[in-house]
């Protein structure tokens, strides 16, 4: 009777540990992404086909484009242009602030403010890239 019992304690051990071998595995915490890195990644998703990867207005849809979308090493623009006509402009569009239209708005940016100031500082560091 002992034997069967010590039997019947070990089969029991073998599947809980087989049970456990189951268990997917917890999976890592991974960081989600900072607003400075989701404003990269859409600058180069979304703007610079026309902007150029580094702002500097060549991206593969500039050439037809009449105006030609700026170079955003441009210092002196930088200083001209205030934060809130980069936000309204890529917000609402180029019309919005009596630029072109084919600088099309981005609606979707006016709800998510931390990744709409985020593009913003990102089209300011282009005037520093490389
Ligand atoms: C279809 C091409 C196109 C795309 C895509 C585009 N732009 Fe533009 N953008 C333009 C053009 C063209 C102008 C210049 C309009 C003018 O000078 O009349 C412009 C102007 C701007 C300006 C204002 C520059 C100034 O002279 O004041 C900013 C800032 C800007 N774009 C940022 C962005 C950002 C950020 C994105 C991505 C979310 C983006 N653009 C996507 C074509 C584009």
């Amino acid at each position: 009777m002992k034997r069967l019992s010590l039997v019947f304690v070990a089969v029991a051990a073998l599947a809980i540990n087989a049970c456990k071998h189951e268990q997917a595995p917890t999976p890592t915490p991974r960081a989600q992404p900072s607003p400075a890195q989701r404003a990269q990644e859409l600058f180069t998703n979304r703007c610079a086909t026309c902007h150029g990867p580094q702002g500097t207005g060549d991206g593969p849809a500039a050439a037809a484009l009449n105006p030609r979308p700026r170079n955003f090493r441009d210092t002196s623009w930088h200083a001209r242009a205030t934060d809130e006509h980069l936000r309204k402009v890529i917000v609402e569009g180029g019309a919005s602030v009596g630029l072109s239209p084919l600088m099309a708005a981005n609606a979707d940016l006016a709800t998510d403010v931390p990744l709409r100031d985020a593009l913003v500082a990102h089209v300011r560091t282009l005037m520093t890239a490389h």
